[in-house]
């Protein structure tokens, strides 16, 4: 196995943060491995908002938490023992996990590709977090966060367009854990691979 394929197979997703900062370098290369993204036609429509404000951060993963409904959810099951999600623990008022950075990624309302270009460039930045020792979780929808006076009043200062969304988060920060969590196996009978003969 090379580095890169080590590096995808090993990263998880991190909950538990360290409250100490990502670093200036590691946050700029985290960010260059999301402009480098596939994007739909070769667009690069999606913008990436950096918030690095505690307070801001914090009101937002509330917001964002307060819009979830347990009972509601799509999803079942244990997400994680080790870095228990809002669905594992109802007692985690922070959707954002505390994680000491936020990167919002936002797409054009009006394209049918929007969705797919953050979710690339997301999963680029998660990749390069991890290659760095820096823990990442993806928050596969955003929309939510912003859905309150607070909220609007945050992109506008953060001079957000009104004909772009927020379509996902990407939370980064330092592992409190010094265990890696460990991957479930992978579900069986992914990958059909009908035989090659033609006879
Ligand atoms: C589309 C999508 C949406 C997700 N949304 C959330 C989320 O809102 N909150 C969260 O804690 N984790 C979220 N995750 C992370 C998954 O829970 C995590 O990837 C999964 O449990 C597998 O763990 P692993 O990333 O360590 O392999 C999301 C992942 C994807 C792909």
């Amino acid at each position: 196995m090379n580095e890169v394929i080590r590096n995808i197979t090993r990263r998880r997703t991190i909950r538990r943060f360290k409250s100490e900062q990502v670093g200036e370098d590691a946050l700029q290369a985290i960010l260059q491995a999301g402009l480098y993204a596939p994007s739909a036609g070769g667009r690069q429509g999606v913008l990436f908002a950096v918030s690095r404000d505690n307070e801001v951060n914090e009101r937002l993963g509330r917001a964002k938490r307060a819009h979830f409904h347990i009972q509601a959810s799509s999803v079942r099951g244990n997400i994680s023992k080790e870095q228990p999600s809002i669905l594992d623990d109802p007692s985690i008022m922070n959707a954002f996990y505390d994680a000491p950075t936020v990167i919002t990624l936002f797409g054009p309302k009006q394209f049918l590709y929007a969705v797919n270009d953050c979710s690339v460039a997301a999963e680029n930045m998660m990749l390069a977090a991890a290659s760095l020792g820096i823990g990442s979780c993806y928050i596969g929808s955003a929309w939510d966060s912003f859905d309150d006076t607070f909220g609007r009043g945050i992109l506008a200062k953060w001079g957000v367009r009104t004909d772009y969304y927020a379509v996902a988060h990407v939370v980064l920060g330092y592992p409190s854990d010094d265990a890696h969590p460990t991957a479930k196996p992978r579900a069986e009978g992914r990958i059909l691979w009908p035989r090659e003969d033609h006879g």
